[in-house]
């Protein structure tokens, strides 16, 4: 199946490493050009050889709680490329803690980047965006299913899937589309480090939680981001896609 994504252009932020990376490198496979964003330039210029280079990847160092970071990444885009066809939002994970546990300040920190760094670059690549355009919002299963220890995930997730509903709404009439994915338990970097922090028992009854009784690998995810910010996936709008090895409670 030709996904039709050729010389299409994106946006993907969290795109040096893990989940945003492997779309980014999903939507090249399939002929697209990427600009991929995350704070680190060492991992943005990294990430930007792995794709093929500059005629395939720009790359941006751009923290997402920076109120101008989506401006900047629009820019890029549109000046590196001449054109913009949709965003894959991912970000770093919020820190590990109950709710009650975590401070003030980690609420807030979480908030200025999970979640209105999301909103800010989802609403501003909307805004640029003709018929056929398509926005990504990376959550996570505690959108819908609260996940033991991952208390601020569990706060900001659901309040950012309704988020998505509603740009969904608002951007329908115009032939874009808006969508969140859930990954369940990908192997990235921040899947290790979580599973780091759990002993061996936990890690096992974890795993056995999991329909397919194994880990996702970030190329499942990645694949699946770059069919539904394709135009095959033109009548797939305002849903909430898992890619969880079927480990969610609900249907
Ligand atoms: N992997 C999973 O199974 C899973 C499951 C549920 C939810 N999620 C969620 O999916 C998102 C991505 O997870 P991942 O597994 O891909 O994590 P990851 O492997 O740690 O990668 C995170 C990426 O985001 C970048 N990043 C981190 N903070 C950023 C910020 N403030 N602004 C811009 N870029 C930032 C990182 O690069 P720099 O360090 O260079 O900034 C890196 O490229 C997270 O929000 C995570 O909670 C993942």
């Amino acid at each position: 199946m030709d996904l039709g994504l050729a010389d299409r252009v994106y946006v993907v932020t969290g795109g040096s490493k893990g989940l945003g990376y492997a779309t980014a490198a999903a939507l090249v496979e399939e002929g697209a050009r990427v600009v991929v964003s995350s704070r680190d330039e060492g991992h943005v210029t990294a990430a930007v050889a792995r794709l093929g280079g500059s005629g395939r990847a720009i790359g941006v160092e751009a923290d997402l709680a920076d109120p101008g970071a989506a401006g900047l990444l629009v820019e890029t885009a549109l000046s590196g490329f001449g054109r913009l066809d949709g965003a894959l939002v991912s970000v770093g994970g919020p820190p590990v803690g109950s709710v009650a546990s975590a401070s003030d300040e980690q609420w807030r920190a979480a908030f200025e980047s999970v979640f209105l760094g999301a909103v800010r670059v989802a609403r501003t690549v909307l805004g640029s965006l003709d018929e056929g355009g398509a926005v990504g919002l990376v959550l996570s299963t505690s959108a819908r299913s609260p996940i033991p220890g991952l208390g601020i995930s569990n706060g900001l997730r659901p309040g950012l899937a309704m988020a998505a509903k509603d740009l969904a709404d608002e951007v329908g009439p115009r032939g874009i589309r808006v969508f969140g994915l859930m990954p369940g338990r990908v192997m990235t970097d921040r899947t290790k480090e979580l599973d780091a922090t759990a002993d061996e028992g936990t890690r096992a009854r974890l795993l056995s939680t999991i329909p397919l009784r194994r880990y996702g690998a970030p190329e499942e995810f990645g694949r699946v981001a770059a069919f539904l910010l394709s135009p095959t996936a033109g009548y797939v709008t305002g849903s909430l896609i898992p890619v969880d090895g079927g480990a969610l409670r609900t249907p």
